[in-house]
Order: C-alpha cells, then sequence, then structure tokens
C-alpha cells in the first residue's frame, strides 16, 4: 500500500496498477520487471521502491529472460548498494545466493513445503537439480526423512548450497552432489530412493528414466513441468512412458498447480506413486 502511494506522484494510476505486483522480493534485493514504457521512469521508480521499503538494499531489474541451463537471469542494479548476493529466509531456512548466477524462486516456497510435508520418517529422498538445497534443507526440517541428497550442476548454486547447509548445521542428514543428475546417478549405481523430486520444469523429462531407475517400488516421483490446462494429462503422459519403458507401473498420479509461468501457462507438479 505504501509502494502503491509513493508511486503515485511518480507513475499514472494505469502504470502503478500494472507495476505494482510485478516484482520479487529475493532477501533485501528487489527484482523488478520494467516494461518499455516506463524504461525513462525506471530509477525512479527504483529509488521509490527503496525508500518506501527499509527492508530492501538493493533494486535490481531483469535485464533479460531466465536461459541457458542453469536457469538464470541477468539482472542491472538500478539503486541501492551495489551487490546482487544476499540472504533469503525460507520458512527459517537461512539461504544465500546471487540471484543472478543461480536460479531460485521464492514463489516456489511453498511447494517445496508442500513436498516437505508429504515425506514420511524414514524416508531416502533425492533431489535432482537441487539448486542451492532450498528443497534438502526444508524437508529436512519439516521431515524425519532418513537422508537426502541432492545434485546440482551449476557450480555457482552448488557452492552456495553448501554454504548453505553450513549456516543450518543443525540439519545434518543432507548429502550434495555437483555434476550432471545422470552422470552423478551412473556413478552411484544401485542406490535406490523412496521420493525422486525433480523441479526442472520442461527438461526434467530427459531425466525421467533415471528417476524411475533408482525409485523403489511403491516410490514417489514428483514431476514438474510447465503446460497449458488443456495439457497438463501431457505430462502424466510423459510418466506413464517412461515407466512402461521399464516395467514399472504408476498407481496414482495427481496434478497440483504451484505457479504460472506466461498467463495461460502454469507450472504444475505431478507427485505420482509407482510400483
Ligand atoms: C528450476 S532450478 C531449481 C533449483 C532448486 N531446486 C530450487 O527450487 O530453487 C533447476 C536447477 O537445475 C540445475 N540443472 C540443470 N541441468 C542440470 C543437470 N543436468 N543436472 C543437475 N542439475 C541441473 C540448474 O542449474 C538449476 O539450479
Amino acid at each position: 500500500m505504501r509502494l502503491k502511494q509513493a508511486l503515485q506522484g511518480v507513475l499514472t494510476e494505469k502504470e502503478v496498477q500494472s507495476f505494482v505486483g510485478s516484482y520479487d522480493v529475493v532477501g533485501d534485493i528487489a527484482i523488478i520487471i520494467v516494461p518499455e514504457s516506463l524504461r525513462a521512469k525506471e530509477r525512479i521508480i527504483a529509488e521509490v521502491l527503496l525508500a518506501a521499503n527499509k527492508n530492501i538494499k538493493v533494486v535490481a531489474k531483469r535485464a533479460g529472460n531466465y536461459g541457458g541451463e542453469f536457469r538464470t537471469i541477468p539482472l542491472t542494479i538500478l539503486a541501492g548498494e551495489k551487490r546482487k548476493e544476499t540472504e533469503v529466509k525460507e520458512f527459517g531456512i537461512r539461504l544465500r545466493l546471487n540471484p543472478e548466477t543461480v536460479y531460485y524462486s521464492v514463489r516456489s516456497g511453498h511447494e517445496r513445503r508442500r513436498i516437505a510435508s508429504l515425506v514420511q520418517e524414514g524416508e531416502e529422498v533425492l533431489v535432482l537439480f537441487s539448486g542451492v538445497a532450498p528443497y534438502p534443507l526444508v524437508i529436512s526440517r519439516f521431515s524425519r526423512a532418513l537422508t537426502i541428497a541432492g545434485i546440482e550442476k551449476n557450480p555457482e548454486a552448488h557452492r552456495y548450497a553448501l554454504e548453505n547447509l553450513r549456516k543450518n548445521k543443525q540439519l545434518d542428514n543432507i548429502e550434495l552432489y555437483r555434476g550432471d543428475a545422470g552422470d552423478v546417478l551412473a556413478a552411484q549405481a544401485g542406490r535406490c530412493f523412496d521420493r525422486v523430486i525433480m523441479p526442472l520444469p520442461r527438461m526434467a523429462a530427459a531425466f525421467l528414466p533415471w528417476a524411475v531407475k533408482v525409485l523403489k517400488p511403491q516410490g514417489w516421483l514428483h514431476f514438474y513441468d510447465l503446460q497449458p490446462k488443456e495439457s497438463f494429462e501431457l505430462s502424466i503422459g510423459k510418466i506413464l512412458d517412461a515407466c512402461r519403458d521399464q516395467m514399472r507401473v504408476v498407481d496414482s498420479a495427481v496434478i497440483t498447480r504451484c505457479g504460472h509461468c506466461a498467463p495461460r501457462i502454469f507450472r504444475i507438479c505431478i507427485d505420482a506413486r509407482v510400483s
């Protein structure tokens, strides 16, 4: 509300409406999306945002889109301190990260908490694509899992993940591996898990053969995908195909919407139980 009021002297009513809600706060960094029509006013918007919220120390804008293998996004600082590293608190977990060099979405916090609430005592859990380790840490904090293994290819994300493990040192049932998910699993041939989490929408399907292979009978797969509403079933189809190839059976598959990335495209998670 304070931000809305503060922006009223700078932007038209319509511009205020379109701008408010179109930014994320990652730790003490506000990341804004500046539409072309507001380019000339971006610095003043950033200064207003900084002044309106004492918890924000840096205002940066998205200078491109999420891209590349590591799903990172270029940022340009518009106001405040000249740094891009910050610390985030997620359900009491401390996460250090640089939102330009690693992928991290504050908007997925509730989804990570939802998954943690499904984990049963004694489970061995695998998080493929573990980033700076938010899934492993939230699962460790809110479940009685025996072990949680995370695999991450981006060396910078893995470095932060190790630092975050040290920061949350009471959570000591996590193992982190750096490398390509397939390569790391190949090197641990024979190891199996009760639950495999695959938070790499759009590209996770290529790793389904691995996920199914390392999943114990009656295990759970959490497969993330991006789909328009009318095509959710296609994501279930990808799991069915991967299971059929390995003579495995999908007992149940439930779809959860956990965000959207474009006007009609949803981020979904399929929770599938596989025998
Ligand atoms: C959408 S992000 C999710 C990160 C983290 N789980 C989270 O919730 O913040 C996907 C992650 O997968 C990593 N990644 C991409 N390809 C990979 C691969 N072949 N093996 C392991 N990690 C990979 C990226 O670097 C990125 O950190």
